[in-house]
């Protein structure tokens, strides 16, 4: 099960809410300044890749807060959504494909996925996103 920090990123509770994978891979941001405060994207589903564009609304799963913690060229994002330790990535991403695969396949919405009345924008009881 995903961890969620609430929007101030201080807690840090379990969450019943699978995010989308928005990528298997780390994201590669360069040159933050320290102290900037920024909305790391929890849900999955922003085209704005590592940062929250709004998508999540309608989702139960909000951004995360964060402020850049110290000054240097790269910063490895988690793309994946599933970090252990956000927004960083902690390599998660490379025995992830199998679990979304799982956890779909046993989704207890998994009839639901494919009906067009299905107009959730995420299927957060397994990470499921409609193909629009
Ligand atoms: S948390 Fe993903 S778009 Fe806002």
């Amino acid at each position: 099960m995903a961890k969620c920090n609430d929007e101030d990123g201080k807690e840090d509770k379990p969450c019943e809410l699978y995010p989308a994978v928005a990528m298997y891979g780390p994201n590669n941001v360069f040159d933050l300044k320290k102290g900037e405060v920024k909305l790391w994207c929890r849900c999955g589903l922003s085209k704005k890749q590592p940062w929250c564009d709004g998508s999540h609304v309608g989702t139960g799963i909000k951004p995360m807060k964060w402020t850049v913690d110290k000054q240097q060229r790269l910063y490895q994002l988690c793309a994946c959504k599933y970090t252990k330790s956000p927004p960083y990535c902690d390599a998660t991403h490379t025995n992830l494909p199998c679990d979304v695969i799982e956890r779909q396949e046993i989704c207890s919405n998994k009839g639901k996925h494919e009906l067009k009345d299905f107009t959730k924008k995420l299927c957060t009881g397994c990470g499921w996103v409609p193909d629009f």
